[in-house]
């Protein structure tokens, strides 16, 4: 580049020649000062830039003695500031002034959806280079941190970050409960979960009642009639439970066992005692608690203990075993001078015994010969005596009607109806020839068959 040397050697064309004059860089300034002249031979020019922009090349030129400016043009660079990048997950949108990320260069910062910009959203290169900030960086947006559900348990799986955008979380619920709510849920970009809470749910068993006659006591570990409850059963007084004791309420929604029932407690079976009859009311079952059996007795026997018995809750019967005991009538003793001869079918003198009297020889019995044990306790007749046989030849004579032995023809001497009464004491035929009376209550006949067979 020439300056204006020639000004020296054409004056007159000097103000009609333009001069080679130096010109400010853009940005930048320049100062001259003339030696001889405006930009001629010893003039300098000293270059220097706006703020944020460096020269590049010569500080200063000089018109040198063959019209030419010593060095190059220089420029005004805008000052570089470090090159900026996009922040992961993030994007960057800058405007450059004077060149890439240069003095007056501004970068904007945006995070892709579900990260949010930590740090200044916009930087500005300043005009020493610098950014007006550290970077900015993109962090997931973060969601309330998740705990496991109670009796659960939580998998999550942290794609970004643990529990922020794009975290998922999947529940489980131990053994014995079950998921209520989602079973995963996701960490969306505004910073919420999807779904609502989960929640473990101990597993339901069928509602359990009392049984009849019966108590149920149940403690509840996580909810009624759930998983971990245990229910106790007991009977009322005079009952047991058939089966189990307690329940349980399983992992698997079942019991351990059927529902107990309370079973009346039983007693002995009764039986009627011999010649008595038995009368029970059952209230629960055969023979059982509650149960009420009364005795009663046959004609001709008496109830021996209580008339009845109940069966009592530890499966006893109250009271002593009941029997029926034959009603006894009057001991007989044989008469004087005769024989008794009994048989005795309940006993010694009691119900239905008979007993059966007899004179010795020379004697003969005066009233009934059996006596018969009534139901009532008393003999069938009165016990009879042995008197000796005058006394009965007087009693047959007074008895014996006058026709009545008209009628047999026979005439009998005082000696002959003695010796009559004698043959006929210990014989058999006696009974028949008295059986019409069968005592000395009423008037009697010999028949003659008999007594002519005797003679
Ligand atoms: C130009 O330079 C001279 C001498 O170096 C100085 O005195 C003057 O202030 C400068 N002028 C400007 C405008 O920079
Ligand atoms: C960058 O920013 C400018 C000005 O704000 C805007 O017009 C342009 O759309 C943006 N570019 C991108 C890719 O965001
Ligand atoms: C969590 O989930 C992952 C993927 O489904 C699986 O591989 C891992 O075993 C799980 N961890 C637990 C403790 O369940
Ligand atoms: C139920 O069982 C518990 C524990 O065994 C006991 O403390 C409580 O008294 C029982 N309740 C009844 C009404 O039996
Ligand atoms: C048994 O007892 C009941 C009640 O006391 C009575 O109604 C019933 O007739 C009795 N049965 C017999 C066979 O005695
Ligand atoms: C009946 O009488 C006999 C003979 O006297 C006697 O040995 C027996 O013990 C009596 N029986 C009863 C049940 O009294
Ligand atoms: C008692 O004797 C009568 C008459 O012989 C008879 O019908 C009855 O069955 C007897 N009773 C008993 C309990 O022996
Ligand atoms: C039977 O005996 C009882 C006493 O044991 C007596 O009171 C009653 O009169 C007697 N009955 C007869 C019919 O003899």
């Amino acid at each position: 580049m020439f300056c204006s040397v020639l000004v020296l050697s054409f004056q007159q064309f000097s103000l009609v020649v333009p001069r080679l004059l130096l010109k400010a860089p853009t940005q930048g300034e320049l100062n001259c000062s003339h030696l001889h002249g405006d930009f001629t031979f010893g003039s300098t020019c000293a270059f220097s830039c706006q703020e944020g922009f460096v020269l590049m090349g010569q500080e200063s030129r000089v018109c040198t003695a063959t019209g030419t400016w010593t060095g190059d043009t220089p420029h005004c660079e805008a000052k570089a500031c470090p090159m900026l990048s996009a922040p992961e997950k993030g994007e960057l949108n800058c405007s450059h002034l004077h060149g890439d990320f240069t003095f007056g260069s501004t970068c904007a910062f945006s995070c892709q959806t579900g990260f949010a910009l930590v740090g200044s959203d916009s930087l500005g290169c300043t005009a020493m280079g610098t950014w007006t900030g550290d970077s900015p960086h993109c962090e997931a947006v973060a969601c309330p941190v998740l705990r496991a559900p109670a009796q659960g348990e939580l998998n999550c799986s942290h794609l970004n970050g643990d529990f922020t955008f794009g975290s998922t979380c999947a529940f489980s619920c131990q053994e014995g409960f079950v998921l209520t709510g989602q079973e995963s849920r996701e960490c969306t970009a505004t910073g919420t979960w999807t779904g609502d809470a989960t929640r473990c749910e101990a597993k339901t068993c069928p509602v359990l009642r009392a049984p009849a006659q019966g108590e149920m006591n149940c403690s509840h570990l996580h909810g009624d009639f759930t998983f971990g409850s245990t229910c106790a059963f007991s009977c009322q007084k005079g009952f047991a439970l058939v089966e189990l004791q307690s329940l349980e309420c399983t992992a698997m929604g079942t019991w351990t066992g059927d529902t107990p029932h309370c079973e009346a407690i039983t007693c002995p079976v009764l039986r009627a005692p011999a010649q008595g009859e038995l009368n029970c009311s059952h209230l629960h079952g055969d023979f059982t608690f509650g149960s009420t059996c009364a005795f009663s007795c046959q004609k001709g026997f008496v109830l021996m203990g209580p008339q009845s018995r109940e069966c009592t809750a530890t499966g006893t019967w109250t009271g002593d075993p009941t029997h029926c005991r034959a009603i006894s009538c009057p001991e007989l003793s044989p008469p004087s001078r005769g024989q008794l001869s009994c048989s005795h079918v309940h006993g010694n003198f009691t119900y239905n015994s008979t007993c059966a009297f007899s004179c010795q020889e020379g004697f003969v019995r005066m009233g009934a010969e059996l006596l018969h044990c009534q139901a009532t306790g008393n003999w069938s007749r009165a016990a009879p005596v042995c008197a000796e046989d005058g006394a009965f030849l007087k009693q047959v004579l007074a008895y014996s009607s006058g026709s009545a032995l008209a009628l047999a023809g026979v005439v009998l001497s005082g000696g002959l109806i003695a010796l009559l009464a004698k043959r006929l004491s210990d014989r058999e035929e006696k009974r028949k020839l008295l059986k019409p009376t069968s005592d000395l209550g009423a008037p009697g006949t010999f028949t003659n068959t008999a007594y002519d067979a005797n003679l």
